[in-house]
């Protein structure tokens, strides 16, 4: 693991309300697509659409689409929706996309951006935990397809992303508990600063802010090392092995942070685990997994990192530090507690 970037990278704007000042950051001079879901509050895509309204009263007025929200927007369908509102309103590679919401809308509308005229540019404006500190950079954009999850998709970094934690007040406590659990996962294999930090905040508002600025300083460590995930940037899976296996398995009732919650501990050495487990109950996240391994099984089998015989997972011995290993499915299953 190269050293923890010391500054988050210029592409990023983390502050409690920028979502007032987005004409500072991002170019509204042109074309702007503004895709947000229906559980976004809208107030939020309003706040980008008065920015480019504001920031180029000669251009055409931003448009504004509002999706349905939930997993079963990332699809071939609503892909197309965007596509056909950027070709209606004769959008140009000149002009831009601007997503306004957690990671379904940002996975969507930033796989729109990268498809439309071989690429035209994305801003992404994140609005969950999850999405402001971990999907929103890294470039992996995506739709599900025929059951598969992010399996068409193409890597188009966002020229710029806009942080508002302001914007998390909103958000349900579930999702952001969710969220949390993909900051711990920073934590545990890449930044013992910020695993002490969540150990010891007494105040998560207060705190949010630093937690999301350390979580991005791991991502954007990672992603700039190995942006197409040739070898490091495997880590950012600790704790998704056996997470997407339970996530699959579970069809919708648990959420993607709470499979990665119950996914870390089997990998986490006998001196993180009991600290990790704290650390997880203390934020409300799940550490037992609901199903048996062997409801696991077929769900794990058919997890993209698996091979016929052995499937490579991240562990954790102790903060910060990581390795990884490849095992056979059924030794995978057995690191699962009784
Ligand atoms: N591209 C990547 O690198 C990457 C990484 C991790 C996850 N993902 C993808 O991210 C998706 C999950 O993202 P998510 O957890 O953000 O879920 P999500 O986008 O479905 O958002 C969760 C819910 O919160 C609502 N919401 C969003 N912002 C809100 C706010 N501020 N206030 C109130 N409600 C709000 C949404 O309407 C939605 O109902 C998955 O599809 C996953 O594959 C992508």
């Amino acid at each position: 693991m190269p050293p923890l970037l010391a500054d988050l990278p210029p592409y990023l704007t983390l502050r409690r309300g920028a979502l007032a000042n987005a004409a500072a950051h991002l170019d509204l001079h042109r074309r702007v697509l503004v895709v947000t879901d229906a559980g976004v509050p809208p107030a939020y895509a309003q706040a980008l659409a008065e920015a480019a309204a504001q920031s180029s009263p000669a251009a055409p007025p931003p448009i504004p689409l509002t999706l349905p929200s939930g997993e079963a927007t990332k699809c071939p369908a609503l892909l197309a929706a965007v596509h056909r509102a950027l070709l209606k309103r004769d959008f140009t590679r000149r002009d831009c996309v601007i997503a306004v919401g957690g990671g379904v809308i940002g996975d969507l509308a930033g796989f729109a951006a990268a498809t439309y005229m071989r690429g035209i540019d994305f801003y992404n404006v994140p609005t969950t935990l999850l999405a402001q500190l971990d999907s929103s950079i890294g470039g992996k954009t995506a739709i599900d397809f025929e059951g598969v999850k992010n399996v068409i998709g193409a890597f188009h970094p966002p020229r710029h992303v806009l942080i508002d934690p302001d914007v998390l007040d909103t958000l349900p406590p579930r999702q952001l508990r969710a969220g949390l659990a993909e900051a711990i996962k920073m934590a545990a294999t890449s930044d013992p600063a910020l695993f002490a930090l969540l150990e010891r905040s007494t105040d998560l508002r207060a705190d949010l802010p630093e937690i999301i600025r350390r979580a991005l300083l791991v991502k954007a460590t990672v992603v700039a090392a190995d942006p197409y995930e040739a070898n490091l940037r495997r880590v950012l899976n600790f704790g998704h092995t056996l997470g997407h296996a339970i996530e699959a398995a579970a069809r919708g009732d648990l959420l993607h942070g709470e499979c990665v919650a119950i996914g870390m501990l089997p990998f986490a050495g006998p001196a993180l685990r009991p600290r990790l487990a704290a650390l997880l109950r203390k934020y409300g996240l799940p550490t037992t997994s609901p199903l048996p391994p062997d409801v696991l099984r077929p769900f794990l089998l058919h997890d993209k990192k698996a091979t016929a015989s052995a499937i490579t997972a991240v562990f954790a011995d102790e903060v910060g530090a990581f390795r990884f290993q490849s095992l056979p499915p059924d030794e995978i299953l057995a690191l699962l507690p009784p």
